[in-house]
Parts: C-alpha cells; structure tokens; sequence
C-alpha cells in the first residue's frame, strides 16, 4: 500500500448514541488505488503491469482498468491479483493499528459486483470480491471499521477520471439503467456486509463517489438516493433489523424466513418500496445466490433466525451542498441512520489564493460544516483531503497545514485525507516526515489557527 494513505477523523458526540459500534473518536485512511486502480498513485507498477502514462487526456491511453482490461484481455485477472494481493496486506493492517487508525474508507468498482458488468462492450478485471472479503476480514481482526465507498459508478459518472475506471467525456451514469445497476450494486453489499462474516468490519456504504457538480447534468439524481436509501432498508428489514427512525416496516413471510434469498425475493414485491426498488432487489438474488455459491456463504443464507451482527448501516452521501443548480439533498431521503462526505483540495485551484497565507485564512474559516448542517446534511466528514498546494511548500508550512485542516474538519465529524504519493499526499508519509503527529487526535499547534481567525477571507466556505 505504501503511499497510498489517508487519514480520517470523526468527532465523538454526534456518533455517540446513534451508531452503538463505533469508536468514540474515528481516525482513517482511504485504501486508494487498490480495488479501484488509479495510475498517478503508482506510476512505476503501472508501467510495469503493462499500463501506460498518457501525456495526453487520459483516455488517448491506457490509464484506466477498462483500458488495461481491453488491451490485456488474456492476462488481466492475474495482473489484478498481483496487484490486489500486493498493493494492500496483513502488514499494511499491522501499520494502520500501530498508527492509531480505527477506519477506512474502501473505494470500489461497480465491476466488484461481477454479474453487473455487460461484457459486450465493458471489461474489467474478475476476481476483486474475494481479496475485498480477505482484507475485510483483516480489518474487522484488528478492530478497524470500514465505509464501502462506491466509487467507480456504472456508466461513469464524471467525465475524463482515472478514479471511474473508464476515463470518457460519455458519461452515462445518470440514467435509468445504470441507476439500476448501481442499486442492485447497493443490495448485494448491503447484503454481505451483513451476512459475510468479513464484512463485519464495515459500517456504511457511500452510494456514489464525487456526483458531478452541476446538478442540471445528474438528472434524477435525487430519485436515486432516495431508491439507495430504500434498497439499504429493505435488505435490512428482511432480515429482521430494525432500522431506527425509519418509517418503513415490513414482515418477512414465515415460509421463507430460514432462507434469505428466498425472503428478498419476496420482499421485492413489498409495495411499501418503489418498482425501481422492487426490481433491484429482484435482481440481486440470483447475483447473490451465485455469490454465496462462490464464497461458501449458503449455510449462512439459510440460517435461522439470519445470522447477521450489527444494526442498520449508515446510509452515506456526499453533502449536497457538493453540487449547485438547485441540488437534490440527501438529508430529504433519510431513513435511518445516515452521514455525509465532503472533499476538500487546494492544490485543484479555485479554492484559495495560492499561498500560504490564503490557505490558512480559508481553512481557519471554514463554514462548511456550518452551510451542510443547515440544511440537515450532518454529520459530515471530509471524506478527502490532503497535504497537496499549488506552491512549494516548506516543512514548517505542512505541519501547520495539517493542522489546520484536522482542525477545521474536526469540529465537523472529522476528516480523511486523500491517500497517495510521497509527501504531501500519504498519511503515512506525512507522519513519518512528521507533518502529522503520530497521534492521529493530537496537533503540534492547537492554536495555529489563532492568527487567521475571522478574517474577511474566505474561500472556502460553501
Ligand atoms: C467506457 O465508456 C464508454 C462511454 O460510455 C463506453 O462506450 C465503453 O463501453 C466503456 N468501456 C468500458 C470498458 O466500460
Ligand atoms: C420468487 O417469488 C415468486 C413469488 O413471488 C415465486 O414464484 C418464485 O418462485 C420465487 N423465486 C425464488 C428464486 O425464490
Ligand atoms: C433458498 O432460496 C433460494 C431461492 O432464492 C433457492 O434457490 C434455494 O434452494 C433455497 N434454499 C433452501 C435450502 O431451500
Ligand atoms: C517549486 O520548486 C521547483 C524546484 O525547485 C521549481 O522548479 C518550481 O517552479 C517551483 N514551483 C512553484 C509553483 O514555485
């Protein structure tokens, strides 16, 4: 894994009663460039796996796992699993606990999901789903917990990125199909984070990574995080969690409640939800079925009463106020437990000036938090961040930067930096360079925001 870490910190109080099984205070990283591979993160095996660094757009080359997978079409599985069983061990989990952090942040294909992939014209690598279960089932070991972030949506959902798996200016994420897609996406790891036992370690599914932020350009947006919502729930009441504040309440026939496949093939047509809803969840019981086959997870689907281990998950959305042209808000949707996700980057330009001084004014002033609770997205975490600048920064610089930045998505629910390369982009790195501390709670510098409080500044705010 290497470079490839972030971090994440979730404040105490606003989890504290709602969400039983999370540590009181949440340090993570994401687990970037593993199950979604993203070139610039690792430019050497890329190259060496037989990718290429394009000096052009990324899609004049191969940048992307869809490329990789249509130039190699013979090898890619077992170019993959390298890559899957290398890029992310035991190790890498030994040196996470030792650094204090308690959670991560998976980013994952749709193609994790095999059966969703329509191999006429998509191809992906196979087999991701049991590296995904084995470095699960580390985490949960080690008391790490984990947020599923789907982060390479179905038909690509930002035009011209590496992180979407198929770098193209088409992007068809926001229709119907796909929508239906990323649903049925939805009930199978909702699924198995509840009744494959190595998922025990994750605790919400992010429903889709960074939206475009035009909201004129992601038509019915809204109408699929309320369908992600009812999907999570549905899984959920079928197998007898009850899901807190939730208005929705279903009983699952006693002639199927020993088989779950069987009692979501007969929640799916339950008209407390939605026929898009209804047909997702008709669609993932074969999906399911061959998964539990795959896995040796049957006698678990066909327990009785279902063996599942925690309450409802965290519905998790990035905030609302990420996009703008009368935005659809997810807080609208809420059914049980829910959180949201927001990314902050300097280093992409139009957030502050690009110096040192406009950083820390705009950080120390930050209204985010403020702006998305307003509106009911709370908690929200700062899903990605990083060290990055558009300036060459000083050592000096970087450990006030982090410190700000802790501090400033602290008094949210927390943050989670943007794990990458060497410096300004590892968590790991930053910590051994000694911009962050070694404890992820504590600052060199609690007051370094002090200087540059309520200035007129402020970029930053929503
Ligand atoms: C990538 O996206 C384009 C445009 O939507 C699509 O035609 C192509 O099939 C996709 N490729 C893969 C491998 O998914
Ligand atoms: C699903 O339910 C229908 C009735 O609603 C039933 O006819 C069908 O056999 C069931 N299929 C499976 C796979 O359980
Ligand atoms: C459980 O239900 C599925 C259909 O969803 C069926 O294929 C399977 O045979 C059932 N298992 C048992 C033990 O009845
Ligand atoms: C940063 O430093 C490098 C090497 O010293 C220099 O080439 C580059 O122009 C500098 N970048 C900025 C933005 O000042």
């Amino acid at each position: 894994m290497r470079h490839i870490l972030a971090g994440l910190v979730l404040s105490s109080t606003l989890f504290a009663c709602a969400w039983a099984e999370q540590p009181p205070q949440i340090y993570g990283v994401n687990l970037g460039s593993w199950l979604v591979l993203e070139p610039w993160m690792l430019p050497q095996e890329w190259l060496d796996m037989g990718g290429q660094s394009c000096t052009e757009s990324c899609w004049t080359c191969i940048s992307t796992e869809s490329s990789f997978a249509k130039a190699y079409p013979d090898t890619v599985d077992t170019k993959f699993a390298q890559h899957w069983d290398t890029w992310f061990t035991q190790g890498d989990v030994n040196t996470l606990k030792a650094a204090g952090i308690n959670t991560v942040r998976v980013p994952l294909g749709y193609w994790i999901v095999e059966a969703l992939v329509d191999r006429s014209h998509e191809s992906y690598p196979r087999g991701g789903l049991n590296y995904l279960r084995r470095g699960l089932g580390w985490l949960k070991d080690a008391g790490i917990q984990a947020i599923l972030d789907h982060h390479a949506a179905p038909g690509v959902q930002s035009p011209d990125q590496m992180w979407t798996g198929n770098c193209t200016t088409d992007v068809q994420f926001y229709t119907p199909y796909n929508y239906h897609r990323a649903l049925v996406w939805t009930a199978v790891m909702t699924t198995l984070s509840h009744l494959d036992p190595n998922f025990g370690s994750v605790f919400a599914i992010e429903a889709a990574n960074e939206p475009i932020m035009d909201a004129a350009l992601t038509p019915n947006y809204g109408t699929f995080q309320k369908n992600f919502v009812q999907v999570m729930r549905a899984v959920e009441l079928t197998l007898g969690i009850s899901v807190p504040s939730s208005s929705l309440s279903l009983s699952v026939p006693a002639s199927v409640s020993n088989n779950f496949t069987a009692a979501l093939n007969a929640t799916s047509s339950a008209t407390i939800f939605s026929a898009e809803v209804q047909a997702a969840l008709l669609e993932a019981v074969p999906i399911l079925l061959d998964i539990a086959a795959g896995c040796g997870l049957q006698t678990i689907f066909e327990a009785s009463p279902f063996k599942r281990s925690r309450d409802s998950l965290v519905a998790n959305f990035i905030d609302v106020n990420w996009q703008y042209d009368n935005p659809s808000n997810p807080a609208d949707v809420a059914n049980g437990p829910q959180a949201y996700d927001n990314h902050l980057y300097y280093s992409f330009g139009g957030v502050a000036a690009a110096d040192p001084k406009s950083y820390m004014t705009s950080i120390c002033n930050l209204r985010r938090i403020q702006a998305d609770a307003a509106v009911g997205d709370s908690p929200l975490w700062f899903g990605e961040w990083g060290l990055s600048t558009q300036f060459n920064a000083t050592d000096e610089f970087l450990s006030e930067w982090a410190d700000a930045q802790k501090l400033a998505y602290s008094k949210g629910a927390g943050w989670i930096v943007r794990n990458a390369l060497a410096r300004q982009w590892s968590y790991l790195e930053g910590l051994k360079l000694g911009f962050l501390t070694q404890d992820p709670a504590a600052f060199h510098d609690p007051n370094v925001c002090v200087p540059y409080m309520n200035s007129i500044t402020d970029g930053a705010s929503s």
